[in-house]
Parts: structure tokens; sequence; C-alpha cells
């Protein structure tokens, strides 16, 4: 399959080589022994295409949403919600319809994205909770040994940007080293922002609906450092007492222990302005920052990228990465009841509004046939925060559940006239992992050697290709938790899955108790089969008849392949140190990014009057 796409040679110095610079290879050549002159002449015009060849180097653009569900997008068969760009892409492209997170959580299924791997193989998948990463000013984040594909990119003379939200880290050591930060990572221009949009990020704290509210409270209440810090400092009066301890231990846990309460109170308390924070490259821009103009802000910087590379004549890969459809849910004015679904409904809109923008500009540069448009979602939509959250459609489960297809299964489009033809569909399994592989087959650059990629490259489904998934198996993990195995056989056309874990659902729900926020990773949220419930889940996607030995002679045979492909896997993952374990976790005040210090306060003035803004 590989031959069929023709071979792009890597340019070795950033941006492709000039007509100049080629034809001084002429005239040096025929200036020369006459002999060697037509030899040059004959090797030229086998070499000349190729190199001018090197300006058709296809454009990427990676459109990322936030806890969209696969039920919230028209052409998933959603009629009430209007995402007729979106849908364009879909028509124009292909439509992935089993397209899996790595990860039902935002944090480790973007890192998943970025570097082709599990977030298990490189500790970004948490033990249980918690599962993503929440402080800005903590020391977690994508552990700089990661190669991700926009350096792959970047290393082949690509210019790259990342417009949006980035929630893998920032900080290691002091405020300034941001050794987790995107420009890191491969991006050349970062604008957004490095945490996630949250529910503090709405200074009036009423958009997250109700139910979000009620969550977000319990969350903080949840929250019991205090009692724990109370507690130890009891403790260590009762040893004293007894002359167990001396009075220097007491002090210093003590200290230690408040300071670590009152820390992170702080930090819970102000979450608005420690976690909202917005930057270009390494500049605080704006704190806290203004949810309701993000998304147009960010609609334009990246039309002005694009913009500056097709001037340039640069080939570059943009990721709009959207806070939309997080809670805080704060669309610009012009969206704001716009929708049939609510403020959610409006947040949706206002992202497919942006969409168009971006891909009326790779339009009107000429660039829509050689720039391969990818449109997704980080996970499943939060069922459990009602109104204020999204739709799966058909499939069981929500955000947080890594097991389950409503959880992980992703809106998923791919657009790229070249070499993809409109209205392909892709029903076969593919991953989120899968586009760094893919991207290395295109731009015809080697893979990492030293690790293990869990991607595929997909082209060939994406061209049309009547073949299996490249994957035999797919590990659906929830925290460092297996939940559930996918398995394609090379024959036939069904594919398995086996459900290691269950979700204990609300009765008459598939999600967990309003009151949980999400569901957990191990028990009492889930509840663990032995031998795991198997389904067919190219005839029954929704997983609703589990397959017995008695109702199908194929079970035992195809639970046997997957338990030898499960004691494979786990041989093959190796100890890693846990980003998101409890002394990561915490906040550090040298670690806070602040503009204006002392005050952390400052505001981007953005002229947004280049944009028609118009909702439909
Ligand atoms: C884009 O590709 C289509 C089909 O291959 C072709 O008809 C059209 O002229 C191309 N447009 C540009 C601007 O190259
Ligand atoms: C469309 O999306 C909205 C908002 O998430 C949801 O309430 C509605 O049920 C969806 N409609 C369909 C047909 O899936």
């Amino acid at each position: 399959m590989a031959a069929q796409f023709r071979h792009i040679p890597a340019a070795k110095h950033h941006g492709p080589r000039t007509d100049e610079e080629s034809l001084s290879w002429v005239r040096e050549g025929v200036s020369g022994n006459k002999m060697a002159g037509v030899l040059w002449m004959v090797v030229l015009s086998a070499v000349l295409p190729m190199i001018s060849r090197a300006d058709d180097r296809p454009n990427f653009v990676f459109f990322v949403a936030d806890d969209l569900g696969i039920g919230d997008v028209g052409c998933f068969g959603n009629d009430t919600l209007r995402t007729p760009n979106i849908d364009r892409i879909a028509a124009n492209g292909a439509k992935l319809t089993q397209h899996l997170a790595a990860a039902a959580v935002c944090t480790p299924s973007r890192s998943a994205f970025l570097t082709g791997r599990l977030p298990v193989r490189f500790g970004m998948a948490g033990t249980d909770r918690p599962l993503a990463y929440i402080f800005l000013a903590a020391p977690s984040g994508l552990p700089r040994s990661e190669v991700t594909f926009p350096q792959m990119a970047k290393d082949h003379g690509y210019q790259t940007a990342l417009i949006g939200k980035w929630h893998l880290g920032l900080n290691c050591k002091w405020v300034g080293d941001h050794c987790h930060h995107p420009n890191k990572f491969g991006f050349d221009y970062f604008y957004g922002f490095p945490g996630s949009n949250a529910p503090e990020c709405d200074p009036d704290n009423v958009t997250a609906g109700a139910t979000g509210k009620f969550a977000a409270d319990r969350i903080y209440t949840r929250f019991r450092v205090w009692e724990v810090a109370l507690s130890v400092f009891l403790g260590l009066l009762a040893l004293k007492y007894f002359r167990y301890v001396q009075w220097k231990t007491v002090i210093v846990f003590s200290v230690v222990g408040w300071s670590t309460v009152i820390c992170t109170y702080a930090f819970w308390a102000n979450g608005r302005q420690f976690n909202c924070v917005m930057m270009r490259d390494d500049d605080v821009i704006e704190q806290p920052y203004d949810v309701s103009t993000m998304t147009p802000r960010m609609t334009l910087e990246a039309t002005r990228f694009l913009e500056e590379r097709k001037a340039k004549k640069e080939p570059f890969l943009l990721e709009v990465s959207y806070w939309n459809a997080h809670t805080a849910l704060l669309p610009y004015k012009e969206f704001r009841g716009k929708s049939r679904h609510g403020l959610y409904g409006d947040t949706v809109e206002e992202m497919d509004w942006s969409i168009g923008v971006v891909m009326a500009t790779l339009e009107r540069l000429g660039l829509t046939n050689n720039t391969f448009v990818y449109f997704t979602s980080d996970n499943g939509a939060h069922m459990e925060i009602g109104d204020a959250g999204g739709w799966n459609g058909k499939y069981k489960g929500s955000k947080g559940q890594g097991g389950s297809e409503g959880g992980i299964r992703m809106p998923t489009l791919v657009q790229w006239p070249r070499k993809i033809k409109p209205g392909t569909v892709v029903t076969e399994a593919t991953s989120q992992m899968d586009i760094f592989p893919t991207l290395a087959e295109i731009l015809k650059a080697p893979l990492p050697q030293d690790r293990v990629m869990d991607g595929r490259n997909i082209l060939p489904l994406l061209g049309g290709a009547k073949k299996p998934s490249p994957h035999d198996f797919l590990f659906h993990y929830c925290g460092d938790r297996l939940h559930a195995v996918r398995y394609r056989p090379r024959k036939g056309k069904v594919t398995w899955k086996a459900h290691y874990a269950s979700y204990n659902w609300e009765p008459g729900t598939t999600r967990c108790g309003v009151d949980r926020l999400v569901c957990f990773c191990d028990v009492p949220f889930v509840t663990w089969n032995d031998p795991p419930l198997l389904y067919d889940v190219t005839n029954d996607p929704t997983e609703d008849r589990p397959i017995s030995a008695d109702s199908n002679p194929k079970y035992r045979e195809v639970l046997d392949v997957i338990m030898k492909a499960v004691a494979e896997h786990r041989q093959n993952l190796t100890e890693v140190p846990n980003q998101f374990r409890i002394p990561l976790f915490f906040p550090r005040p040298w670690l806070q990014p602040c503009c204006n210090f002392p005050y952390c306060n400052c505001q981007e003035k953005v002229d947004l009057s280049p944009l028609k803004i118009t909702a439909q």
C-alpha cells in the first residue's frame, strides 16, 4: 500500500528547496566535463520533479473538541444540534465510525493522541484517581522523553502551532522552566491555555448547570486534606502525650501538614485566578481568562497562522484545540440562546462556526486540496452533569469510563481531497493513536524505534481499502486499570470486545450517580468480571447481548485469544513513574504562572472586528 502514496522526500533544511537552488545544480553540472554533464542532466530529469514536489507536501489541520459526544454531531445522527461545517468535512472526506480514544479523560487521552502510545506506558494513566492534571502549579505533565507527531513534522520542516487547550502540564522545578510546555513538544507557536477550561473559570459559577454545580461542590468538599492533617496532628499530640515522639517531630509534621492544607485550600478557593490562565508562547497574556471570547480569539489566531504560512510558502501543522464543549459553558454572546440545546448546544454551534471560518480560510488560500484535516473529540460526553454535558448517542457510558463505548468512541472525520474520496466511511476499529504513524507514513518519516508504538498507519483504510483494522487488539484503559479489550480477527467481519470490568451505573442509565461526578476506575464504581463479558460490537454495537458459551460456539476460542494477548501485553509493560501520584498532584506556589506579579491579573486586548461572527 505504501507504494501507492507518492514518495515525498524529507527536506533536511527547513522549507522546500527553491527553483534557484535547483537550477544552480544544473549550471554546475553542465559547465563540467561533458560526459558528466550529460549524466547530470539524466539524473536531474529524474530528480527535479521530486524536488519540486517538496512544495506538494500536504499540510495538516487538527480540530480537537472537548467532552463532545458522538451523539452531538449532525453527521453522526443528531438532527437538532446544527453542525453544518463539521458535517461538510464528512461529506468531503471520510467518516470514522469506530474511532477510539485511548482514555476517557482529557489529559491521558490527549497525551496518547500526540504520542501514538498508551498513557500507561509513560505514567500519564494515573492509579484510579486523580486521573488528570488539575492544578497549573503542580509539577506533573507529559514526560520529556516522549516524542510527539508535531515534533516529527517540525523536524521535517513544518511550521507547527497549537491554538487552544493543552492540559499536559507546564512547569517542573520553577515557574519559568516550562518543562511540559507545548513549545517543548514540537509546537513552534502556542496560543491558548495550558490547563483546562473548568467550572471554576466561570466567574459566576452557574454555567455548569445545577447538576454540574452540585458535582463541583461535591468534589471540593470531598477533598478533605484538612481532615487528614488534623487527624495526623491530633495523633502526634497523643503520641507526644504518651512520650513516643518528641516535640520536634510534632512541630515538623504539623508545619508541613498545615502548610500543605493552607496552600491547597488557597488554590482550590482561587481556582479561577490560578488555573484559568492564557499564554502566548512563554508569556501569560490573560489571567483569569475570559472564556466567552476565547473561541473567536482562537479563530482569529488560526486564520492568521494560515495566512502567514501561505505568504511564506511554508508547510504547516495546526492543531486547534477547543475548550468547547467543556464546562464552564460560556460561548461568545452572539451564540447564546441560539441553539435548541441550551448553553451546551450554543457552545457546540460556536465551535462549528469557528471550524467553518478555518475551513473557509483554507479554501480562500487555495490550500484545501492538499490539507489533511482531522476532527475529533478527546473523550465522550459527560453524562453525569446532565444538561451541561452532551450526548453519546446510542452508546453506553460516559466520560471517565475508559472501557465504555460512550466514553471512547469519538465522532471523527478526515478530509484530504488528494487521497480520500468524498463520502468514505471507515467502520473498522481505528484509534487516535494512529495519527502519529499515519503522519509518519505521509511524511515518509521513520517512527521512533526505541519504544513501543500503539498506533498503526490507517492511510490504507482512509483511502478506501477494504481490509480489517490494522489493530488485532486494542487495550481500553481506565486510569492504569485494563477495563476492556477489542479483538479483530484477520478473517471474517466481527470485532469482539471483552469487558474485564463493568460500571455500576445508576439504574436505568449508563452513568454513575450525579453525586459521584464520574465513575472512577475501581470498586465501588466498577465490578470486576471473571471471566470477562464478551460482546460482538460489530453486530451489537450498543453491547446489549453478552455472548455466552451456550449462545456462541466461538466464545471459548475468542476469549482464549484475548486472554493470551492480555498476558503478553502486560509482560511488555514496564514500570514508570506515575505523573499523577499524590505528591506531584499538589500545587506548589513557586510553580504558579502569574502575570503582573503579585496581582496575577491581566487582560489581552483583541480586536475581533476582522471576524464576521454570526450564529445560524
Ligand atoms: C482540487 O482538486 C479537484 C479534484 O481533484 C480539482 O478539480 C480542483 O481543480 C482542485 N483545486 C485546486 C485549487 O487545485
Ligand atoms: C442532539 O444533541 C443534544 C445535545 O447533546 C441531545 O440532547 C439530543 O438528544 C441529540 N439528538 C439526537 C437525535 O441524538
